[in-house]
């Protein structure tokens, strides 16, 4: 079926507008929904420290005759304020003593694949201890004998094994063999196959799907995670370098933000901490972008705030996160990088000062931060809030007054239902155009409504987001990066959905909405171009949305076209400025029959994009872009 009369389109490739920066699509990274312990950071073991409210949550003892062994908790709080807690266990020679580890949801264990165990370890006597991989119902699929050799301090022993069989929901067991006394902490697993093989790395399915996407920049760790419920809560990037060991753990602020969502074993242990955000960003290509507290909670929570006079500690973690990533060796804080090997610098350019603040409180502190950051480190590029919501009294007051004091790049929020994003597709056309940049830093069409439950990353979504986003591209001289949110989600461990990737303990996939955002990060080009219909540039009219640009390196014109609409819509594509167009063009196609279709782990790529050729007759292409279609055109020229 095909609409009776052809629309046409008119690209002008000979009038190159603004640059598109190579940062324009990116990823926002935060540890929610089990997005870092239990998802991203690939330690098996959870609790491996002892340090949870509840010391012995996710440990369970096992004993054959009652009284066979305890288990006592330490705190040498005095000694080790950052790692306080460790385990006495006392066991006896009758019947069977032990202890189980459940995993982040059980833990994901693979057939053929290398386990690398290790254990800090103080035993009174020679202990051995029997390790056993266990499917849920006690069967062994992997074990390894430990001998533990005396000694008066604590040392580290590992031991590496294979797994027999596949299974999403293995625990880790630990035997006690004899009789004996032992002070264990940091019992740990990870798989061999981390990405990049990294010990104690990262999950290399999840770090792949990112790194496909070639994402400009990469912001972490958040989101409200940055905010903290309270001050004592919020994220300190100097608690989370050096030795995993000395990284204090502390709750998770999603542990118990929703009641109909508790998660009470969630905390972060920050294996995943500043130092491998960096050096993630730097593997995937993209601009790290780290956000600080700017003395400010959750204005959500508590929204307790740090008093002017007191402030100093909180723009010195900003100074000295810039040196941490950019020092000089010689440095305090460059030196610890390079001690945690990594001695080049990761030329960090720009920061976040503060996540999700409003008010005046908000400017109070943006101008001290401001301040200081820009007088030691004029070139580093600052981001600051504008609350929330896109528009209303806290957005006006921030985007209003932010303007007026230059900002450097305003953060706008958008987490609205499709047709919010359909109708703001044009939201950026009439922006100041020598005002702050932009930066969408949090956005996701939302199928139900903001932390609801029953929001789904459906094509409806996905498909407004792409009409959305031409939006972004066409405004690339104001708009200079956008990152949906959140990135990944647990799918037993969740908070908040709609989320860009979901996983198990062993399998991952991308929602529509990932495909949206990897079809526009790989087809990002260098230049706006003029895509206009009837002379004006293609923001809804009969349901049809497009940008273009010039992809100057590979001398290839780019075209995104959207159609919303349930009827097949014919289109003559005229290439203004071009000689002609030598070959047939590229394009890739993203759609769904339904508009509640979505990707699942069983069928994780149902709407994922698909390769195809379009003829071109001299300067033209006809094409008919199919009901709810995303296209993308790559034309050589
Ligand atoms: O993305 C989830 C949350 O939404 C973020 O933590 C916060 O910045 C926003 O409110």
């Amino acid at each position: 079926m095909q609409t009776a009369v052809a629309q046409e389109i008119t690209v002008e490739a000979d009038k190159p507008g603004a640059a598109i920066r190579p940062t324009m699509w990116g990823i926002f990274f935060e540890d929610i929904n089990m997005a870092a312990d239990g998802g991203l950071y690939a330690e098996l073991v959870k609790n491996r420290s002892f340090e949870f409210n509840n010391p012995l949550m996710g440990w369970t003892e096992h004993s054959s005759v009652p009284g066979n062994g305890n288990i006592l908790v330490l705190n040498r709080g005095a000694e080790n304020p950052d790692n306080p807690r460790f385990i006495r266990v006392t066991h006896y020679t009758d019947g069977e003593y032990g202890l189980s580890n459940e995993g982040f949801r059980g833990m994901g264990i693979k057939q053929g694949e290398t386990y690398h165990f290790s254990i800090w370890d103080r035993p009174a006597a020679p202990v051995a201890l029997r390790l056993e991989l266990q499917n849920p119902n006690g069967q062994p699929i992997g074990s390894a004998r430990l001998l533990l050799n005396p000694s008066t301090d604590w040392k580290r022993d590992t031991i590496s094994f294979t797994a027999t069989v596949t299974e999403a929901k293995a625990r880790l067991y630990i035997g006690f063999e004899g009789q004996g006394v032992v002070d264990l902490d940091m019992i740990s697993l990870f798989p061999q196959h981390t990405w990049k093989q990294r010990p104690g790395g990262l999950r290399a399915d999840l770090v792949q799907l990112l790194a496909d996407m070639h994402p400009g920049f990469i912001r972490f760790p958040g989101g409200c995670i940055v905010e903290g419920r309270d001050l004592t809560n919020r994220y300190q990037w100097k608690k989370t370098v050096g030795r995993v060991e000395d990284r204090k753990l502390i709750m998770n602020r999603w542990n118990v933000e929703f009641a109909h969502r508790s998660t009470p074993d969630y905390f972060q242990s920050f294996g995943l901490g500043f130092f491998e955000y960096f050096q993630l960003a730097e593997d995937i290509g993209a601009e790290p972008l780290p956000i600080l507290n700017c003395g400010m909670a959750c204005q959500f929570n508590t929204a307790e705030v740090v008093p002017i006079p007191d402030i100093d500690p909180y723009i010195q973690d900003a100074l000295d996160l810039i040196e941490f990533a950019n020092g000089d060796t010689s440095t305090k804080w460059g030196g610890l990088r390079a001690a945690m090997g990594h001695p080049a610098p990761f030329h960090l350019k720009m920061m976040g000062v503060g996540n999700e603040q409003w008010g005046p409180q908000y400017v109070e502190r943006y101008k001290v931060f401001t301040r200081a950051i820009k007088a030691r480190y004029p070139d580093i590029r600052l981001v600051n809030s504008t609350g929330p919501d896109p528009n209303g009294e806290k957005f006006d007051f921030l985007n209003d007054t932010l303007r007026k004091l230059h900002a450097d790049i305003l953060d706008e929020h958008y987490y609205r239902n499709p047709g919010w994003f359909l109708q703001n597709a044009t939201r950026y056309d009439h922006y100041d155009r020598n005002g702050p940049k932009i930066f969408a830093g949090e956005y996701a069409a939302q199928s139900d409504k903001v932390v609801s439950v029953n929001n789904r990353s459906n094509w409806q979504c996905a498909l407004a987001e792409a009409a959305f986003m031409t939006g972004l591209e066409r405004n690339a001289d104001i708009v200079q990066m956008a990152s949906y949110a959140p990135l990944f989600a647990h799918v037993d461990g969740w908070q908040w959905t709609p989320d860009l990737i979901w996983f198990d303990n062993l399998r991952s996939y991308g929602t529509a909405d990932y495909y949206v955002q990897k079809l526009f990060a790989n087809n990002k080009g260098t230049a706006v171009l003029p895509l206009t219909r009837q002379g004006s540039p293609l923001t809804g009219q009969d349901g049809l949305y497009g940008s273009a640009c010039i992809d100057s390196a590979a001398r290839e014109i780019v075209i995104k076209l959207v159609n919303t609409t349930a009827q097949p819509q014919s289109l003559n594509i005229r290439l203004d400025g071009v000689r002609k167009v030598s070959s047939p063009a590229r394009a890739f196609l993203l759609s769904a029959a339904r508009l509640d279709a979505v990707n699942t782990l069983d069928n994780p790529t149902a709407i994922s994009p698909v390769g195809t050729s379009i003829p071109s007759q001299g300067k033209k292409l006809a094409s008919t872009l199919a009901p709810y279609t995303f296209s993308v055109i790559r034309i050589k020229i």
